[in-house]
């Protein structure tokens, strides 16, 4: 039966190594500073350092028409917008969506019926203070124009809360 025999060099250098190797396991070189003097930017270094603070996080919010009205951007604020019940938070495309935008006119507002329809235009917008457009007539062709849409936006923006009735808080 072979024996583990220290005397051969071969093994006493295989065992000082794993000594090494489970020391750096157990006793790690570097605790996890907060300001690291250089803040890594590829794996290669690894992410062995916390931020100072948490990065800020977005909530989930229930919204309704005219709660997510004044998120039209024109305060320079949020600019957010509803697709079938989904808001979405396309601050990001302030050139889109922003004052001065194209689509300025879907900020704040639910856009479902002008994404559906591929139009602009002011009467695809549902008065704030009226129940949601059910989108009921909108053709399969329409409805999928939409649904477009509503991918397009799930990869681009954030899905940062869901649109109900006025009267539903
Ligand atoms: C005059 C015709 C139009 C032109 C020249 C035009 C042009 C453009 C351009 C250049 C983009 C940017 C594409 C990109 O960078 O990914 C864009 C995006 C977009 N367009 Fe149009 N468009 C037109 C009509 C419309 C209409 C009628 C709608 C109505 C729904 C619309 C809705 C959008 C939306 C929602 C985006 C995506 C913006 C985003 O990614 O946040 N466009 N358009």
């Amino acid at each position: 039966m072979p024996s583990f025999n220290l005397s051969s060099p071969i093994n006493t250098a295989l065992f000082i190594y794993i000594l090494y190797s489970v020391r750096r396991i157990l006793l790690p070189s570097h605790s996890f500073p907060t300001s690291p003097s250089r803040i890594p930017s590829e794996f290669k270094h690894g992410y062995s350092w916390l931020p100072k603070s948490h990065p800020p996080t977005v909530l989930f919010t229930t919204f309704t028409p005219k709660s997510l009205a004044p998120f039209d951007g024109k305060d320079g604020g949020r600019i957010l917008l509803a697709i079938r019940g989904l808001v979405f938070d396309v601050s990001a495309g302030k050139n889109f969506y922003g004052p001065n935008g194209m689509y300025g006119n879907f900020a704040g507002r639910d856009a479902s019926r002008g994404m559906a329809k591929q139009s602009f235009d002011e009467d695809m917008l549902t008065p704030i203070d009226q129940p949601l457009d059910k989108l009921e007539d909108l053709t399969p062709d329409e409805i999928d124009n939409m649904k477009g849409w509503i991918d397009h936006f799930s990869n681009k923006y954030i899905i940062c809360g869901k649109l109900v009735e006025n009267d539903a808080v």
